[in-house]
């Protein structure tokens, strides 16, 4: 499913627009974007519409369009929703990389955990990010999540190995910083 109209000061997380399919299949063109991502590849155009109509019709997930300044600048959701034991994944690509470094991310990570925090029942959003995606990191650490652990040389990056960082954020965690 989408999620609902979330404004925030940096960022509007709205549902994406059918017809943003064929834009958002760019989003995977440029390396620097996708060198922390499990899609390294760019998808065709009928893969994205095919992603856009099937993550718009998951149960188990839900999906907002990043919007800046009245443009579209990437997308963020929470995946792989379990609703009995109360999990879900998070994750998050701003593609349009003149964005990059004024604190969106930041904000949409935290507007995302009030949502699952406060309109759903959800007890944990896991991520995670790739040794060295600063931005990443530093981004999901202001909005709570911790290290849980990592798997040590995951992926292939620039010639080398690297580790993937797993993080979690508690409800317990969120509420408490919120008093
Ligand atoms: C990772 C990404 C989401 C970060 O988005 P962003 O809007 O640029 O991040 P922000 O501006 O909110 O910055 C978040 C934090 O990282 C810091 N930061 C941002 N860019 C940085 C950089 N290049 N180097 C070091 N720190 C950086 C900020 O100072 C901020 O730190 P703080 O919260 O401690 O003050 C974005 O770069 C992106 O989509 N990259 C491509 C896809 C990707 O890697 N997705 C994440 C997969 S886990």
């Amino acid at each position: 499913m989408y999620g609902p109209v979330i404004q925030g000061k940096l960022v509007r997380l709205r549902p994406p627009k059918p017809d943003e399919a064929p834009g958002m299949a760019g989003w995977f063109e440029d390396m620097e974007v996708t060198r922390f991502l499990k899609l390294r590849y760019p998808p065709t155009v009928e893969a994205e519409k095919e992603f856009v109509e099937r993550v718009g019709r998951d149960p188990d997930a839900i999906w907002w369009a990043v919007e800046h300044d009245g443009r579209l600048v990437g997308g963020t959701g929470i995946h792989l929703i379990d609703w009995k034991h109360g999990h879900g994944t998070t994750g998050t690509v701003l593609a349009d990389k003149s964005v990059w470094g004024k604190g969106l991310a930041r904000e949409l990570m935290q507007l995302r955990a009030e949502y699952a925090f406060t309109q759903t029942p959800l007890r944990a959003l896991r991520s995670g990010y790739l040794d060295g995606n600063v931005a990443s990191s530093r981004a999901q650490r202001s909005a709570g999540y911790k290290e849980v652990g990592r798997w040590h040389e995951d992926r292939f990056v620039d010639g080398r190995w690297i580790d993937h960082v797993m993080t979690e954020l508690l409800r317990e965690d969120w509420e408490r910083s919120r008093v």
